[in-house]
């Protein structure tokens, strides 16, 4: 039956009492989905612990457990004497599905047929990726620079010589010269430690933080994610049922103090170490030791996402947290879908040796595998040294457009833009300074098609700020300085 309490209508509630989660879980859970999903708006009152305990028919500490964890987590305010209040802000939501919408019943997201885990699946649809190329669009490579007749020619030459080899079924977890290619290049380049047998192929960053999701996390387990963090990630983590806490990120990168003390049981913690999404800093090497001791300690894992770590433009780049691993908790994920051409989808992880042979099983049981004739091609652009001469064209060029973005911004934006961290990687983070809300700021400038991204709704919790995440390398410093022309002219309008 559906229960009413203080003008908020809560039919979705009801604890199941023979799941095997207890209840306290059920209802937090519940809840959070509820405020996430928006079918709880920012500002709307709850019932007291006693009112809806009474017409759930739980124990008042079910409710209390519940409501006291939402709080922890930013979730709701509770004031004595006032009740809770949901407190999560409008942009904190992921964005929702249109198909959600025909299935909501008395305003929460629940579809029919679908399963709970399917439910949560498809409730959240990340913002898609542009199909042209629009200037500041975050992680897209050079295209215009990319040498297509060098790739033309390597597809092409192993589809000639390699025959049926090519075209039977793969392996799950790669094409084992493709795996020593990048352990080869991972030892060298980025410091990581690890034989070929612990490379999977896979197509995406995305399909690394899903299968390790899956097969790491229980529904109810706490993950630590970087605040402001990777939308793509908290989706992943949030389809499997865990429970994201977000832990701030200041000039060091992670407060991995802050993490130990909120959630210290949790199983995973997801960092963008060398380069943080979105606000470009540097995970310090105090930091490092101790997030890594805190997976040690705990037998939590690390996902090291080092999405475009090879671009570093005064230095050297940072070597991997996964090298200075002596304990085996992290797993390490790069793609190929930034350096070469996002449509290219093919993607590494590295697991510890005891993760292997689930990983090739879960990969195996889900997808199959990788595309044989891109991963032979790989590989021998690998080979052949192309790949390492492209990173290093990129490099030059990409620290070209982030100078021409940079000294736009300074000429053109300085009095309501201030750019952030830019040492590093393929966009920086500017910050409204002008009081102005991300979002008007971003819906005027897809007008234009600028691809600029909104800053706020990486952030979990109430402590937000209001910004801009600014590709540079898919644009030409010609087209990036246009850009912020025209970013300028229509905020002034
Ligand atoms: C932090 C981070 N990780 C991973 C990716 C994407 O990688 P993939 O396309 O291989 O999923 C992105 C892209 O925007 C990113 O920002």
């Amino acid at each position: 039956m559906p229960k009413r309490a203080a003008g908020v209508s809560l039919p979705f509630l009801q604890p199941d009492t023979g799941g095997d989660a207890p209840l306290h879980r059920q209802l937090y859970e519940r809840l959070r989905e509820a405020i996430l999903s928006g079918a709880l708006a920012p500002r709307s009152r709850l019932p007291s612990t006693r009112t809806l305990s009474r017409e759930l028919g739980v124990s008042r500490g079910t409710v209390e457990g519940a409501f006291a964890q939402l709080d922890a987590e930013g979730f709701l305010e509770r004031r004595v004497g006032s009740g809770s209040v949901v407190a999560l802000p409008e942009h904190a939501r992921l964005p929702r599905s249109v198909a959600a919408t025909p299935g909501r019943r008395n305003g929460a997201s629940i579809r029919p047929g679908l399963s709970r885990r399917g439910q949560r699946l498809s409730r959240d649809v990340l913002p898609p990726e542009p199909r042209d190329v629009q200037p500041f669009t975050p992680c897209l490579p050079a295209l215009d620079l990319f040498p297509m007749r060098l790739w033309g020619r390597t597809v092409a030459k192993q589809a000639r010589h390699s025959g049926p080899a090519l075209m039977t079924a793969g392996e799950p977890a790669g094409f084992r010269p493709l795996r020593e290619a990048i352990a080869a290049h991972l030892a060298t380049a980025r410091g990581v430690r690890c034989g070929w047998r612990q490379v999977l192929v896979l197509s995406s960053t995305q399909q690394a933080l899903d299968l390790s999701a899956r097969l790491l996390l229980d529904e109810g387990d706490a993950v630590w994610l970087e605040e402001p963090g990777y939308l793509g990630a908290r989706a992943a983590f949030e389809s499997a049922g865990a429970r994201v806490q977000p832990v701030p990120v200041d000039t060091e990168g992670l407060r991995v103090e802050v993490g130990t003390r909120r959630a210290p049981g949790a199983r995973l913690a997801y960092v963008t170490p060398s380069h943080q999404y979105p606000l470009g800093v540097t995970l310090s090497l105090p930091r490092r030791l101790a997030l890594l001791e805190w997976a040690r300690a705990s037998s939590a894992w690390v996902l090291e996402d080092d999405y475009d770590s090879e671009f570093r433009y005064a230095t050297r780049p940072l070597a991997a947290i996964q090298g200075l691993d002596v304990a085996g908790r992290v797993l390490y994920a790069g793609t190929f879908n930034k350096v070469m051409f996002p449509s290219l989808r093919l993607a590494f992880l590295v697991v510890p040796e005891v993760l292997v042979d689930a990983f090739t099983a879960a990969r195996a049981a889900t997808d199959g595998h990788a595309p044989l004739l891109s991963q032979a091609a790989m590989a021998h652009f690998m080979e052949a040294g192309h790949y390492a001469a492209h990173l290093r064209q990129m490099r030059l060029a990409y620290a070209e457009r982030r100078d021409a973005l940079l000294d736009a911004l300074r000429r053109e934006a300085d009095g309501w833009l201030r750019p952030g961290a830019a040492e590093a990687g393929m966009h920086v983070t500017a910050f409204l300074t002008d009081g102005k809300r991300d979002e008007d700021v971003v819906r005027r400038a897809d007008t234009r098609r600028l691809g600029a991204r909104r800053l706020s709704p990486l952030y979990l919790g109430r402590d937000v700020a209001q910004g801009l995440v600014l590709g540079f390398s898919g644009a030409s410093p010609a087209g990036l300085r246009s850009a912020v022309r025209t970013l300028t002219r229509l905020r002034d309008d």
